[in-house]
């Protein structure tokens, strides 16, 4: 009898659900939320109540994309954790009525390891023990794979996420939230050598990038004392040097993980990794040092439910199923909800 998993992600500002069949995802249905735009960023409030709208659709369209039955489904599964409280709780409540109505099992799935486990969706795919360089809008880590549900951080940010990174500095720049592809839009045509922003100096695998928010601030107020449109007339070759800073800045660090555990495999995962500049450096850096590298497809980069539904595929295997008394939670480490 096959396996057939129902996946919802709500833990930020997109509604996703996701239906996999034996391993492999079927659907991956994705509404965003476009009443942050004129806030500049995610309003959480708002965030959950958009939640509550979309849920239903979203997952009716994605069983019948994936044509599933509800009373086919073996289990459900949810993003418990990190992400925003409300966002959270919507999707966890629908998926323990949904799994109390059909006495099916219940997921829980930890967010940054579904995101890692988003290069298992399609061929080809690491082999362990691999690296993963996770970048998202809240979090940047680099872990150590040495199973499907066996993970460890071996560095991560002090401060603020690449993600944070780039979107703040496409506010400074007074592009709209979330900034990160209009970066990556601006810099195809920009000259990345132009202007030079620093790299922190941080021992070990650890990262930050409050600094280099400072660093572009001070730039611009100063550029714009001289000359109020420098803004708009450089913004090609502003965005290409700050996004070839925060690459190198990601891409050091993860070459000295690399050369620390002797690990080949390498992946990257999270919504930064939708970036073409990054896409572009692994594929530069596996070559020079002999890494074979992974990219998971577009829609499995930025929030989704494909990825909880990999996750939830391999716990459901595991026989790793949470109870109704499941909560979600903010914040936790990797794996462990
Ligand atoms: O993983 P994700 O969808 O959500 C979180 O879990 O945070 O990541 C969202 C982040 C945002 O900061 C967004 O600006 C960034 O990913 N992002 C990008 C690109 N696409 C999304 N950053 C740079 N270049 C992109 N093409
Ligand atoms: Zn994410």
């Amino acid at each position: 009898m096959s396996i057939h998993i129902l996946a919802i992600e709500s833990s930020c500002d997109e509604t996703s659900a996701a239906v996999i069949t034996d391993g492999k995802v079927l659907s991956n249905f994705i509404a965003g939320q476009k009443v942050h735009e004129q806030y500049g960023g995610v309003v959480p409030e708002l965030a959950s109540r958009a939640h509550q709208q979309n849920i239903v659709p979203v997952v009716d369209m994605a069983l019948r994309e994936a044509g599933v039955r509800r009373e086919e489904l073996s289990a459900i599964a949810f993003t418990q954790s990190p992400g925003l409280i409300g966002s959270l709780l919507v999707g966890c409540c629908f998926a323990k009525a949904m799994a109390l109505a059909l006495d099916i099992p219940l997921i829980a799935v930890h967010h940054m390891q579904a995101h890692v486990l988003a290069n298992f969706i399609q061929d080809p795919v690491p082999s362990f023990p691999f690296l993963c360089l996770t970048v998202s809008g809240g979090h940047t880590q680099i872990v150590r794979v040495d199973d499907f549900l066996k993970m460890k951080v071996l560095g991560e940010t002090l401060d603020d996420a690449a993600g944070e990174a780039f979107d703040k500095t496409a506010k400074i720049l007074g592009l709209p939230y979330p900034g990160g592809p209009l970066i990556d839009k601006y810099a195809k045509q920009g000259n990345p050598e132009r202007f030079t922003f620093p790299e922190p100096q941080i021992p070990g695998l650890d990262f930050s990038f409050s600094g280099l928010k400072t660093s572009i601030l001070y730039f611009v107020r100063d550029h714009t004392r001289e000359d109020p449109s420098f803004v708009t007339n450089n913004m090609a070759d502003i965005c290409a040097s700050v996004q070839k800073r925060i690459i190198t800045i990601l891409m050091h660090k993860l070459a000295r993980a690399a050369g620390e555990t002797g690990i080949r495999d390498v992946c990257i995962a999270g919504g930064v990794s939708a970036n073409s500049g990054l896409r572009a450096a692994l594929a530069d850096y596996a070559e020079q040092y002999g890494w074979r590298h992974f990219i998971p497809e577009f829609q499995y980069c930025t929030d989704n439910a494909g990825m909880i539904a990999i996750t939830a595929y391999h716990k459901y295997l595991a026989g790793d199923f949470a109870d109704l008394s499941v909560s979600p939670l903010a914040r936790s480490g990797i794996g462990v909800v």
